[in-house]
């Protein structure tokens, strides 16, 4: 059931008091606390288990208050702001000294967003206040798309969830950096290069992946680094062609996710839209399904990777596949 006002006003005691409630996007599911309440962000770190040095996205539900959320704000937000917000585009700026450090890592810059979703949208102006929203999975997950997947992992207790239904488009927002030179993509979403480029009349570099550094930093973007948004069971990405000789060669089960074929059994298939949009929106659910079989494996099969959705979806697999089953050790901060 969709939440109403009088689970906003709920929601709202809850993050008034320094708690935690889980609100939906059109992305994912973000874990929300008062982001001018530091104690209030370290237990969002503490809760999904995510490492001090990977900054969290700030929501807001409209340029004024993201104005405040920002120590400057160019021309640049503005423009972008008026095409894309509500949307899913977070832009990275210099940050205001209100915001807490621990929000940025302690870094000097700060990602800000205005989530389409007018549960949130209501939370955001009842609140008064902006909202850090890091993904409400436990770090290194699957981000979750409904309200179930959030309950999945954390109890009532620990998280106030508001139900927004499932989400429309299912990945993460694109992050933008805005904080001196070229805009630049740190993290590919809905919203890509060119549809950017076009609003801001000068060109903006595409996401590149980053080479894996040794000593993470509030890095650039560590979201960037592989081993993240992974199941539990061991996933592989493979071509459609080497589906069949894949299975061929596994013992034990194996669930398939594809858009164009059922697996032989005892394996089992997870089948796929083929537009790029709405393979985005179902691609979560899909994995955490996979993940509940208790399959020995999951393949995926790659899809057709062209244009911009398919990059943004693309990233993802290559990180659901990257990381070794189960590890949540320290290493890499990717979570
Ligand atoms: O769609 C979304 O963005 C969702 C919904 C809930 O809004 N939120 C989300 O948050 O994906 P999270 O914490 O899972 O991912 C935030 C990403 C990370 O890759 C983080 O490194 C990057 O944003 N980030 C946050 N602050 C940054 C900053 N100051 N500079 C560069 N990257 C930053
Ligand atoms: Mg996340």
């Amino acid at each position: 059931m969709t939440a109403g006002p009088e689970e906003i006003a709920a929601a709202v005691a809850r993050l008034r008091a320094g708690g935690l409630v889980a609100f939906p996007t059109e992305t994912v599911y973000g874990l929300g606390a008062d982001a001018l309440n530091a104690e209030a962000v370290r237990a969002v770190f503490a809760l999904k288990g995510r490492p001090a040095n990977n900054p969290l996205i700030v929501h807001v539900a409209d340029e004024a208050m993201a104005r405040g959320v920002a120590a400057a704000w160019p021309e640049q937000a503005s423009r972008l702001a008026r095409a894309f917000w509500p949307g899913p585009l977070t832009l990275v700026l210099p940050k205001a000294p209100t915001i807490p450090d621990e929000v940025t890592a302690g870094g000097p810059t700060v990602a800000v967003r205005c989530p389409a979703h007018h549960v949130t949208l209501s939370l955001l102006l009842a609140f008064g206040r902006p909202l850090v929203g890091p993904s409400a999975n436990p770090s290194g997950r699957v981000s979750p798309t409904t309200a179930e997947h959030v309950r999945e992992s954390f109890t009532e207790a620990q998280v106030y969830v508001l139900d927004g239904g499932p989400c429309r488009a299912g990945i993460e927002s694109t992050v933008l950096w805005l904080a001196g030179g070229p805009p630049r993509i740190l993290r590919p979403g809905p919203i890509d290069a060119e549809q950017i480029s076009r609003v801001l009349g000068e060109p903006v570099e595409p996401y590149q992946a980053a080479a894996p550094s040794p000593s993470e930093q509030p890095a650039a973007s560590p979201g960037q680094l592989a081993t993240h948004y992974a199941p539990r069971t061991r996933t592989i990405l493979v071509e459609g062609s080497d589906v069949e000789s894949t299975l061929q060669q596994t013992t034990g089960r194996a669930v398939v996710l594809s858009l164009t074929r059922d697996a032989p059994p005892p394996h089992t298939t997870i089948r796929l839209p083929s537009d790029p949009a709405a393979y985005a929106a179902r691609l979560y659910a899909a994995l955490r399904e996979a993940d509940a079989s208790h399959a020995d494996l999951i393949v995926v099969e790659r899809p057709p990777l062209t244009g911009p959705v398919w990059e943004a979806v693309a990233d993802r697999l290559r990180r659901a596949a990257a990381g070794p089953a189960g590890d949540e050790s320290g290493g890499k901060s990717a979570r």
